[in-house]
């Protein structure tokens, strides 16, 4: 049976008992729902990849709460000071070269670790109480969408995880920008997130380049970040994008099967009729993120052939949206 922990203090004790004696918990972040465990034990990560059935060459995430923490598991370059000033706690996790306190399993072997300090205040008081180092990958299976509501979760695993804290919907519902520091002096965008480049690039005042061959230290190309995979964060239903302020594509006027329609923003001609969807009223992508893989998680429940969605204008935050569209709608 599922149990889910809400906010109260006799909730939250049983939930960092559990942490601490090497259970996962389905915990929410302020980008999407992450599947936790104690990051230095190896027998806790290989059970978040056994629940994901997450390839061993995927490295997870190590969660903390508070920048001195860092030390401890990785070497920071300077410029990290100015990332964190402006960005931490949020959703923003740097690649930094690690140390040998994170075990190998965590980090797929390479010689670096992810590190992130998520801001939203529940799994950010788990972090202070427990003293732990999660790990925490989304909590969807490898592949599939993540999840931005705790139904998600027991949707994707029924049983598989039975400890979820229900902290509502989470306020970006998009994972977390990571940027690759092993080279401070050319730091990559391994997966643009609710936190655009060009941000990240006004503090550090250089630009940030697109991972492409050359990168090695960061993996093989494709292994970089699977959630840089062409194909990721995908509905079982086959999906098609069409441009942004364009009508709907003919293919879908045509089609005798039903194929839900989703607008980015509501028009005046968007067709009144059930299998027709928007993401926001005046095209705030704000507002559309939080919203994108509920909405897509709902329609693949729902029998439909098809998915065809209109991609989000292509600047800041919606070219995060598209980046998921993209991987989500990749054949
Ligand atoms: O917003 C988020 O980041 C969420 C919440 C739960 O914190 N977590 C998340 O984790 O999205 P996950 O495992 O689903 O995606 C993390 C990505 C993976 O694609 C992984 O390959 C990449 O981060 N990654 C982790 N460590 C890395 C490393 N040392 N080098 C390169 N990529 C790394
Ligand atoms: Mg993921």
């Amino acid at each position: 049976m599922t149990r889910f922990f809400k906010e109260s203090v006799e909730d939250f004790r049983s939930v960092v008992d559990l942490l601490h004696s090497g259970e996962l918990v389905a915990l929410p972040t302020e980008t999407v729902y992450g599947l936790a465990g104690d990051a230095l034990r190896p027998n806790v990560v290989r059970k978040i990849f056994e629940v994901k059935m997450r390839p061993f060459i995927d490295p997870l995430i190590v969660h903390i709460a508070n920048y001195g923490q860092v030390e401890e598991i990785a070497e920071p370059p300077r410029e990290l000071d100015l990332l964190a000033e402006s960005f931490w706690p949020g959703p923003l996790t740097v690649v930094l070269p690690k140390k040998a306190k994170v075990p190998d399993l965590v980090t797929a072997g390479l010689p670096s670790v992810g590190i992130r300090m998520p801001s939203h205040s529940y799994i950010r008081k788990v972090l202070q109480q427990s003293g732990l180092f999660l790990a925490a990958p989304s909590a969807n299976p490898f592949g599939y969408l993540s999840p931005t509501r705790a139904v998600h979760v027991t949707n994707s695993f029924g049983p598989k995880v039975p400890h979820i804290v229900d902290g509502g919907n989470c306020k970006h519902g998009i994972e977390s920008t990571i940027l690759g520091l092993l080279n401070p002096n050319e730091p990559v965008l391994l997966r643009p997130g609710p936190i655009a480049r060009e941000k990240l690039e006004a503090i550090l005042g250089r630009q940030i380049n697109i991972p492409c061959k050359g990168f090695e230290e960061y993996g093989e190309v494709n292994q970089i970040a699977p959630g840089n995979l062409k194909k990721h964060y995908s509905p079982s239903t086959p999906m098609d994008l069409f441009p942004n302020g364009s009508s709907a594509p003919q293919t879908f006027k045509a089609s005798k099967t039903p194929t839900a329609l989703v607008f980015y923003q509501r028009k005046k001609e968007t067709p009144a009729n059930e299998h027709c969807f928007w993401l926001t009223e005046d095209g705030d992508p704000k507002v559309a993120a939080p919203k994108l893989f509920a909405l897509l998680r709902n329609l693949d429940g729902r029998n439909y052939d098809r998915i065809c969605v209109e991609m989000a204008p292509p600047e800041g935050l919606g070219a995060t949206i598209n980046d998921r569209l993209l991987r989500a709608a990749a054949k």
